[in-house]
């Protein structure tokens, strides 16, 4: 089975404002992170067993470059600027999937950006 976290729901954090202004977004808006380094967004989530597991992001980027970001489980480098290119459109929705180590029980997933032009607009996160 598949959960799927929000971006926009505590305990998840977002380095910036939730919004809901570009249409097409699950739940009740997205995470707009700050356009700076390191402004991040932050998902906890439980997983079953200790392990490898899939995780899929979905995101809009409707500005013209990619926005990497870090992806850090539990605090520590998971994958080094995976990319999140463009989409199109801000109301272009996109998903991004890695495969990430997980301990059993709560996890952090961290989407911390490496350049100035901060994330892409980040929706949810499905396990
Ligand atoms: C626009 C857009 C935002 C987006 C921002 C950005 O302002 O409306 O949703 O986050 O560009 O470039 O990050
Ligand atoms: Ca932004």
């Amino acid at each position: 089975t598949t959960t799927r976290y929000e971006a926009e729901v505590a305990p998840a954090t977002c380095a910036g404002v939730v919004e809901s202004n570009h249409t097409g977004y699950s739940g009740n808006g997205f995470c707009n992170g700050d356009n700076t380094i390191d402004a991040a967004a932050q998902f906890t989530v439980t997983a079953a067993a200790a392990g490898t597991a899939t995780i899929a992001i979905r995101y809009a980027n409707g500005a013209t470059a990619n926005r990497p970001a870090d992806v850090l489980i539990n605090g520590a480098l998971a994958q080094e600027g995976a990319a999140f290119d463009p989409t199109g459109a801000w109301t272009a929705w996109a998903t991004t999937t890695f495969t990430v180590s997980m301990t059993a029980g709560t996890n952090t997933i961290r989407l911390d950006p490496t350049t100035a032009a901060g994330l892409a607009n980040i929706d949810h996160l499905d396990l």
